[in-house]
């Protein structure tokens, strides 16, 4: 799947050219899971997994979507953006639409074709890919003046109110404000982010997925965001300015650990840690090492997996063969849990044989042939003609 692709099944499907193309990539997240909701830092990337997205205006106001992969058609009845529960895949674009109306901006009608290679439910936000390269078009071709940053908010919209996933902003950030070759740590309570280069030659990044999609992954994410709120108006009584975990330390926690109930002191303790590992992980990697990052996405996996509870056994499995492999610097769960990918750093010299031993004991263990991807950081949403 390509621009290429993409673009003569717009021209078959709705015989005339389109008026743009757009890249919007997948992304990882090299550490800082669960702390985007909770005012923490976040360090993602883009990657060499997107989805094209063609589309042109059409003047009978109506929307007209086509998912190449599936090959299913979406066509409104009229000029409303309707919810769809028959095509699932539609409210990712119709929630932007939704949201950018709310804004009072003016959107006509559109025509769009999309297809990609991200993984579906690999948690690398393919939806956040759809959603942020949806509203990056309609900015593009309604010229609506929005800041990369306002696409990013309004993509979030889209899936936090329509959709009625109660996610973060990291995944759309990261679609949308990534640079080649860089991580960037966003501070999700300024929104301010600085980019920090990934220049690890000997070493790669490669994700092993498990496979496994736990269909409670919605329900469990926005009960993990209820608990730590519930930390929150707790804490708030000792110090009215704490307004997320962001704002406690790991002092403050411990001091009133006995006024919280045990899982929502562990979920807090996790996400007080995680939000320091990001900070620890920035430093290392500007003094370039890698070890010490290694070291970190370790810990945040057992954060991840003891704490939070957001891990499950295909996933633990995987990194405990990660912990055992000597070419491999850390390894982690990645994502918002409950299945899809672990993330792992790998020298590369040993990275055939990790590939190789890892599969072979999946395979044995669980009957599940994994899949793995080499990822490489790239550049986010763009115009590609
Ligand atoms: C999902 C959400 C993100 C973030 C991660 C966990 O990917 O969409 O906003 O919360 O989980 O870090």
């Amino acid at each position: 799947m390509n621009a290429i692709t993409v673009n003569s099944a717009f021209e078959q499907h709705f015989s005339t050219a389109p008026d743009i193309t757009v890249r919007a990539p997948g992304r990882i997240n090299l550490i800082g899971e669960h702390t985007d909701y909770n005012g923490g830092f976040v360090l993602p990337a883009a990657i060499d997994k997107a989805i094209w997205l063609a589309a042109g205006k059409r003047s009978d106001g109506r929307f007209a979507f086509y998912a190449l992969d599936l090959n299913d058609n979406y066509v409104s009845d009229d000029a409303d953006t309707v919810f769809q529960d028959r095509h699932k895949w539609a409210n990712y674009l119709l929630g932007v639409i939704s949201e950018a109306r709310k804004d009072g901006l003016h959107i006509g009608g559109l025509n769009v074709v999309f297809g990609g290679d991200v993984p579906l439910g690999a948690g690398l936000s393919s939806s956040a890919a759809l959603e942020s390269g949806t509203m990056f078009i309609l900015n593009e071709l309604f010229q609506l003046g929005l800041s990369r940053m306002d696409i990013v908010r309004l993509a979030q919209r889209g899936e936090n109110n329509f959709v009625g996933m109660k996610c973060g902003i990291m995944d759309m950030f990261a679609s949308v404000i990534s640079r080649e070759n860089t991580v960037v740590r966003l501070d999700c309570r300024s929104l301010e982010y600085e980019y920090f280069p990934f220049d690890a030659p000997g070493y790669s990044l490669v994700l092993c997925d498990s496979g496994v999609k736990h269909t409670l992954v919605d329900s469990e994410y926005n009960t993990r965001r209820e608990e730590c709120e519930e930390g929150v108006a707790v804490l708030k009584q000792y110090n009215p300015g704490i307004s997320t975990l962001r704002d406690v330390s790991l002092e403050l926690l411990k001091q009133h650990a006995a006024e919280l109930r045990p899982v929502v002191f562990r979920r807090c303790k996790y996400v007080v840690e995680e939000i320091a590992r990001v900070q620890l992980a920035c430093a290392a990697l500007q003094r370039n090492d890698l070890a010490t990052l290694g070291q970190l996405m370790f810990q945040t996996h057992d954060g991840l997996n003891l704490e939070y509870e957001v891990s499950v056994p295909e996933i633990n499995f995987l990194v405990e063969k990660a912990r055992e492999n000597p070419a491999v610097l850390g390894a982690r769960m990645m994502g918002g849990g409950f299945g899809g990918c672990t993330i792992n750093l790998v020298e590369t010299a040993g990275l055939e044989d990790f590939i190789e031993t890892t599969s072979a004991a999946y395979l044995s263990k669980y009957g599940i042939t994994l899949k793995t991807y080499p990822v490489k950081l790239t550049a986010g949403t763009s115009v590609i003609s």
